[in-house]
């Protein structure tokens, strides 16, 4: 039933309960739904109310736990917050194939994020660049004056790049980068403040005007890399190797298949950010801008032979991480998160993340150049389909089970396996 308006006025100065009432009023919900929204789980109803406008509720994701990975020589488990099937338990199977051969190695390009400040009505851009770049030392203390806790914590401004471009449809433009070290912070809201500080003193030393002043999510100054080997022996074989390296050719020269392969490595990506409170849609962005970097958008792993006959796979991204702020700070489950993995630091969480895309990347792969990805997710996914038929309790994994034995995971099908096993 469409409803009446979706104009409410005053939403948001409603209570949080309040605001529940009146969705259930206006979207003619059955009065059940209350007690289902009401329930925020372990993230108090005031932090609900205070992350988001117009709260009513929350959305529970399940966290799962990745095991088997070795990162650096360390064991670590990995929390990941998915909705998919079958996301956790590919990493965990990649992981305990490379495990043997030492797990993954990681690195990190630096910490350092960019803010675009956007010049516009310049009559003479590349003499505008050069007052730009004149003035470093000013705008090096405009934005340390801006960002004192960074300061404090070693982070801060390292540098500034002056580009001009052309063949907008308002003429060129000269686009300065400001190069900030954001340490353990992700650093969003510490760019921004400097962006906003510094533009009016480049109005002002140019003649033009300044107009968007805002981090790009195109993080190139902060790749997380990580590379991993596999034994022809843990992998089962040549075939399977080669079959992983036609993959990922495939990935690398065609974008209709590039983008499925590196939604893969987000699946593992993304549950981690997640997990952690970190921003999800920062660090996609990053990735698929980065993915496109060549002009052709691209795979962001790639798969080699070694001198062994080996299969080596190896991830270079963005990663727009931090452990301070946002969610990752307010939220119960993410601090939590945080202390399964014993992460104590930006870099480390970046460089785990990294691991982790490799590992989802390695297992997609492997089970489509073998069996099809089909057999292991259906496997996975047969106890949603068999929530979906309405098992409950020990019924799941009864219905689960025969949908993988009778070899067709369907809803009808576990709804008559559900009606047998109830009499
Ligand atoms: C599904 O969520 C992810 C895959 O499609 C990734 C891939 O095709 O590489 C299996």
């Amino acid at each position: 039933m469409p409803i009446q308006s979706s104009r409410i006025s005053g939403f948001h100065k409603l209570s949080m309960p309040d605001r529940l009432a009146k969705v259930i009023e206006v979207a003619g919900l059955d009065s059940a739904v209350e007690a289902q929204l009401s329930n925020t789980g372990n993230l108090d109803a005031a932090v609900v109310d205070s992350m988001i406008e117009n709260a009513i509720g929350t959305m529970n994701i399940p966290l799962g736990i990745a095991t088997n990975m070795i990162v650096d020589g360390e064991d670590v488990l990995i929390p990941m917050a998915t909705e998919e099937s079958s996301v956790v338990a590919a990493v965990c199977n990649a992981a305990r194939q490379c495990r043997d051969s030492g797990g993954f190695i990681t690195s990190l390009s630096g910490s350092l994020m960019i803010a675009q400040v956007q010049l516009i009505d310049v009559k003479n851009p590349e003499f505008a660049r050069l007052q730009i770049l004149e003035n470093k030392d000013r705008i090096r203390e405009v934005c340390d004056e801006t960002d004192p806790v960074l300061l404090k914590h070693g982070g801060g401004y390292r540098d500034i790049e002056v580009r001009v471009l052309e063949g907008g449809r308002t003429g060129s433009m000269v686009i300065t980068h400001l190069i900030v070290d954001t340490r353990d912070a992700m650093g969003a809201n510490a760019v921004n403040s400097m962006a906003e500080a510094v533009a009016p003193l480049i109005a002002q030393w140019t003649g033009g005007r300044t107009y968007l002043r805002i981090l790009s999510n195109l993080a190139d100054r902060r790749l997380a890399r990580a590379r991993a080997t596999w034994s022809l022996d843990a992998i089962g074989g040549e075939s399977v190797r080669d079959g992983i390296l036609s993959a990922f050719d495939f990935a690398d020269i065609d974008p209709y298949r590039a983008a499925t392969h590196n939604k893969g490595v987000m699946n593992g990506v993304s549950a981690v950010v997640l997990a952690t409170g970190n921003d999800t849609r920062a660090v996609e962005a990053g990735a698929h801008a980065y993915a496109a970097r060549s002009g052709q958008y691209r795979s962001l792993t790639r798969w080699e032979v070694d001198q062994e006959g080996n299969l080596t796979g190896m991830i270079e991204m963005p990663m727009a991480v931090g452990l301070i702020g946002g969610a990752t700070k307010s939220h119960p489950t993410a601090r939590v998160a945080l202390d399964v993995m014993n992460t104590r630091t930006a870099e480390k969480l970046a460089r785990v993340i990294a691991a982790v895309g490799l590992a989802q990347n390695f297992s997609a792969l492997k089970a489509l150049a073998t069996t099809g990805i089909q057999k292991g997710h259906m496997a996975l996914h047969a106890k949603n389909i068999a929530v979906m038929a309405g098992a409950t309790g020990p019924e799941i994994d009864t219905v689960a089970r025969e949908l993988v034995e009778g070899g067709k995971v369907r809803v009808d099908i576990a709804e008559e396996i559900l009606a047998r096993l109830r009499g």
